[in-house]
């Protein structure tokens, strides 16, 4: 029933637009809200982060998916051939795809050490271990997993060994079958933990953290932050909207389908950012803990709860699913362009990518530990890569892409597509997506970019 639901021949209305949605959402949702967002939110000083990643979602990131996805829709390929199809004489635009490939890699060698650490946290929340409110335990806790050479590795090869083996057998749907009936149920466990983490003592002190924005902490770092974060979070700016847009239906009204997802996401994001802040406070965490603060504060909520440990146990093995939805989304760009391209199999095509990711990706997983001090522009691996994909790779993918739309393919086109051929009426909308694309969205995201790159 499902396998049909990205067939065009075989799906009918409603489902098969729910079917996309949900891949979609699949792909935006993941660590990036429960992981990526809190810990930036609590490095980058809080309230003043967030508005600024709510103002470059809307103003850039929003318009930014519809001009991808309505790119993939046309020309329903792969990243790279996507400007072959578009722009056959101008041949430079093929870059756009070679970057969202290298992104993909990049994005991928710390992505999967993060899904690691969610994975090793189901047991160690089965066994109750990790239940504790005392930061200095929390973080002991957390430091012995991350600092230790072997199950770093082997915890990041189990997520590549999975992942890498659905995505070889072409059974994404499956998944997507089961994300969608288990998103709503890690949404349920939000607002539970949201509920419990509101009604600790000193709660007011994580949402005056959250919501009341301190100006002066807003730095042109900052800024490229909430840029990169807006990016990573919606899968913009390196292909993978391209090539999920590639799938979409010729009657699926990108706008209302975008504007769904960004909605949906965001209220992931912010939820974990409720069920977190309040909880950092009340205990005394450190809000700018960085990666390991979801890994110390959520187990700490479940503290306070009775059944804890059931509930927490239950809680990774979401966020280990939703992480699913988000990588086969990643792996996606690399083994569409290896197999489209190269004429490999699907088989050798993710391997040989799964295979590459776990050699740029094994300095990530041990940048925690041995090779803690060995840096690159004062960042080991795994900032490095970060910092590489979402402060520079993507909103460079993301300037480009608008150019492309906004100065190559064009207003009509681009109202021929968003419109489905004039079927839906919304040219307004369309009309200022097109003026965002080509001129807000390119401006900003280059003086954000040099200026957050101190350029000038
Ligand atoms: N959007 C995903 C997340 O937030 C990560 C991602 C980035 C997926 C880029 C695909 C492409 O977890």
């Amino acid at each position: 029933k499902y396998a049909s639901t990205m067939n065009p021949s075989k799906r009918d209305g409603f489902t098969s637009k729910f079917g996309v949605l949900v891949a979609t959402l699949g792909s935006a949702v993941g660590l990036g809200n429960i992981w990526k967002f809190p810990s930036l939110t609590g490095v980058n000083g809080g309230a003043g982060f967030l508005l600024v990643y709510l103002l470059a979602t809307l103003m850039v990131g929003l318009p930014l998916m519809m001009a991808e996805t309505t790119l993939g829709r046309a020309a329903r390929a792969n990243a790279i051939t996507t400007f072959d199809r578009l722009a056959p004489r101008q041949h430079g635009w093929k870059l756009i795809g070679w970057m969202g490939f290298l992104s993909a890699l990049l994005i991928m060698a710390f992505y999967s050490e993060v899904a690691g650490w969610v994975y090793a946290y189901i047991f160690k929340a089965m066994s109750g271990e990790v239940l504790t409110s005392d930061p200095k335990i929390a973080g002991e806790i957390f430091g012995a997993l991350v600092s230790n050479p072997t199950s770093s590795l082997i915890w990041q090869w189990v997520v590549l060994g999975i992942t890498g083996s659905i995505i070889m057998l072409g059974v994404s749907k499956g998944i997507e079958a089961v994300t969608r009936k288990l998103m709503p149920v890690l949404y349920i466990l939000l607002l539970v933990l949201c509920a419990r983490s509101l009604t600790l003592e000193g709660a007011a002190r994580g949402l005056t953290f959250l919501f009341s924005p301190d100006f002066s902490k807003i730095t042109p770092t900052v800024v490229l932050t909430a840029f990169g974060l807006a990016f990573f979070k919606l899968s913009l700016g390196m292909g993978t909207m391209l090539t999920y847009g590639s799938y979409f239906r010729e009657d699926q009204n990108i706008p209302a389908t975008t504007t769904r997802v960004m909605l949906a996401d965001l209220s992931v994001s912010l939820l974990a950012g409720i069920a977190i802040f309040p909880a950092v406070f009340a205990f005394g965490f450190e809000p700018a803990a960085g990666p390991s603060l979801v890994f110390m504060t959520i187990p700490a909520v479940f503290t306070a709860m009775p059944g804890g440990i059931v509930f927490m146990t239950i809680f990774f093995i979401l966020t280990a699913i939703a992480s699913v939805g988000a990588i086969l989304s990643l792996l996606e760009v690399p083994v569409a362009i290896l197999s489209e391209r190269f004429g490999m199999g699907r088989k050798k095509a993710s391997t040989c990518t799964i295979l590459t990711i776990a050699l740029i990706g094994a300095p990530a997983a041990l940048s925690q530990g041995v090779l803690a001090e060995t840096k690159l522009f004062g960042m080991n691996a795994f900032e490095l890569f970060d910092f590489l994909s979402s402060n520079v790779l993507l909103p460079l993918g993301g300037i480009l892409i608008c150019l492309f739309v906004g100065w190559v393919y064009g207003l009509p086109e681009l109202e021929k597509r968003l419109s489905n051929e004039g079927t839906l009426d919304n040219r307004g909308l369309i009309r200022a997506v097109f003026f965002l694309v080509r001129y807000v969205a390119p401006l900003s995201i280059a003086i954000v970019l040099l200026h957050g790159l101190k350029v000038f």
